[in-house]
């Protein structure tokens, strides 16, 4: 199933970040300002622990004795040797035509959609009784990150 979720929305707040183990990579999902991105855990340099690196920003300068800081937290340095990618796209910043990080798309998604409550626990068959039971429902939104062999 290439179709995973990942975290409730609240658990990881504007600016935050969660790191996790999902079909047998490691990724960190990030909140930008209520939008999320993925990233794998895996810095295309030398596969260093990317997503626990230091985020910040740009600094741009369109010529000497002047610089504009932007794009503040959305810039992601690898905490090994300090190479940069922009969290949205995985683009690096230090060969840019060369060098990317794999992403994953997120979506949000209610937990009705994301929760089937008809579905046998895996491994499990059905059997022929029901007992009385009660409907449970989830509140609030989930993360969901498609990954792709
Ligand atoms: S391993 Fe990430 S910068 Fe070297």
């Amino acid at each position: 199933m290439p179709k995973h979720v990942v975290a409730r929305t609240d658990e990881i707040p504007p600016g935050g970040r969660k790191i996790l183990e999902v079909a047998g990579r490691s990724i960190g999902v990030f909140n930008l300002g209520g939008e999320y991105f993925a990233l794998r855990n895996r810095c295309p340099h030398q596969g260093g622990p990317l997503c626990e690196g230091r985020v910040w920003g740009a600094l741009e300068s369109s010529r000497p004795g002047e610089f504009r800081y932007s794009r503040g937290g959305e810039i992601l340095a690898c905490i090994w040797h300090g190479w940069e990618f922009d969290i949205r796209t995985g683009q690096s910043w230090c060969d840019p035509s060369k060098l990317r990080v794999k992403r994953y798309e997120v979506e949000v998604e209610p937990g009705t959609a994301v929760v089937d409550p008809e579905a046998p626990a895996p491994g499990l068959v059905k059997g022929p009784y029901t007992a009385e039971s009660y409907p449970v429902t989830r509140d609030g939104e989930y993360l969901v990150v498609e990954i792709i062999p």
